[in-house]
């Protein structure tokens, strides 16, 4: 049998120079890679091997010491540098996922406060920074605030029962000594209207924001529970244009310089005469427009006679505008639904950037 070529300086060579690239590869996967290259298959040593079994008996020997000693340096070399790299990646791996356990942690997650409330004093601030003062009535008034005081008649269709929460059993007395009306859960934030005239006399400026209550379902538009703000101004020689000027302001402060308001006439039976008042809001999605914001008008004179102010000597103006709905207008908000859920991720996108 003739003898296979076997150069034993090329397998030499070569081994040595995978030994040299073994010991400058950078990770495993380069490793394996010049593992297959130098001992695989295609080597000079593994051609080597297959070789061997057709030399002389005497170059045999030498060749299959040669071969061996070849892959034992191979072996080692490969074996040194894996278990090198293995560490520096073991290394690596443990300095990514190191935790700092002197970290202060977040135990108790902060909570926000509702934009509602925030617009509220927002509301309010408007109205301190003219010199209004602010008030609160109760949310379980007195009938004859929510509507006598403010010249509903005795049938008016707003003091069914469909409109407005009655409650059972109580009589309404109160520190203006007003005893003997059933209650209901105010209808409005007008009441306010009647108790500032009573209690606080004239002239008189200041602003109520409070809850108000009427019987609706909730839906995408509407809640049973809802805010208004109200403002009554009652003094010698105030106008309608002094109701405008002060709207035109609130609209300003709320949504901005470009932001003003319109009136169309209305009716309610505590102003007269009566407006709705409009919005002209530059930023609404399909363009800008009017959109309904509250009533208002100049107080009716027996509203100023049933709180004991003489309507010959005052003249004075109202409005009420809804809190939920500024909110959904300012913040292009959708839903209802997102207003009342209480869910604290909700609020917490307004207490952003501040
Ligand atoms: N109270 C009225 C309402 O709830 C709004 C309003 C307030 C109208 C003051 C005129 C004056 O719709």
């Amino acid at each position: 049998m003739a003898e296979v070529e076997f150069d034993p300086a090329a397998v030499t060579d070569e081994v040595s120079e995978g030994i040299g690239e073994i010991r400058e590869a950078s990770d495993l996967e380069e490793l394996k890679a010049l593992k297959s290259r130098y001992s695989g298959a295609g080597s000079a040593m593994a051609r080597a091997s297959r070789a061997i079994g057709s030399l002389s008996a005497d170059r045999k020997k030498t060749a299959g010491q040669l071969i061996g000693k070849l892959r034992a340096d191979f072996g080692r070399a490969y074996g040194l540098k894996e278990g090198q790299l293995q560490q520096e990646e073991e290394d690596r791996r443990l300095r990514a996922e190191r935790v700092d356990m002197t970290l202060p942690v977040d135990r108790k997650p902060q909570g926000a406060r509702h934009p509602l409330t925030r617009l509220m004093e927002d509301v309010e601030d408007f109205f301190v920074s003219m010199g209004w003062r602010i008030a609160q009535g109760p949310e379980l008034e007195a009938e004859w605030y929510n509507f006598d005081a403010l010249n509903f008649g005795p049938d008016h269709p707003a003091r069914q029962m469909q409109d407005t929460f009655y409650v059972k059993g109580n009589q309404a007395r109160d520190a203006a000594g007003f005893v003997g009306s059933n209650m209901v859960m105010r209808t409005h934030t007008s009441p306010d209207q009647a108790r500032s005239l009573i209690t606080r006399g004239v002239p008189l400026y200041v602003a109520c924001t409070g809850r108000v209550f009427r019987t609706d379902e909730l839906d995408a538009t509407h809640t049973p529970v809802f805010h208004q703000c109200e403002a009554i101004a009652v003094d010698e020689h105030l106008t309608m244009a002094d109701l405008k000027g002060v709207l035109d302001k609130l609209a300003a402060a709320m949504f901005g310089p470009e932001a003003r308001t319109r009136l169309r006439p209305s009716y309610f039976p505590f102003t007269e005469p009566s407006a709705e008042m409009d919005l002209w809001f530059p930023d609404r999605k399909g363009g800008p427009g009017w959109i309904e914001w509250g009533g208002c008008g100049m107080v009716n004179p027996n509203v100023l006679r049933s709180a004991g102010v003489d309507p010959d000597k005052y003249s004075g103006f109202a409005f009420g505008v809804g809190m939920e709905r500024t909110l959904l207008l300012r913040h292009d908000i959708n839903d209802m639904h997102d207003l009342v859920e209480g869910d604290v991720r909700f609020s917490q996108q307004f207490e952003m950037g501040e």
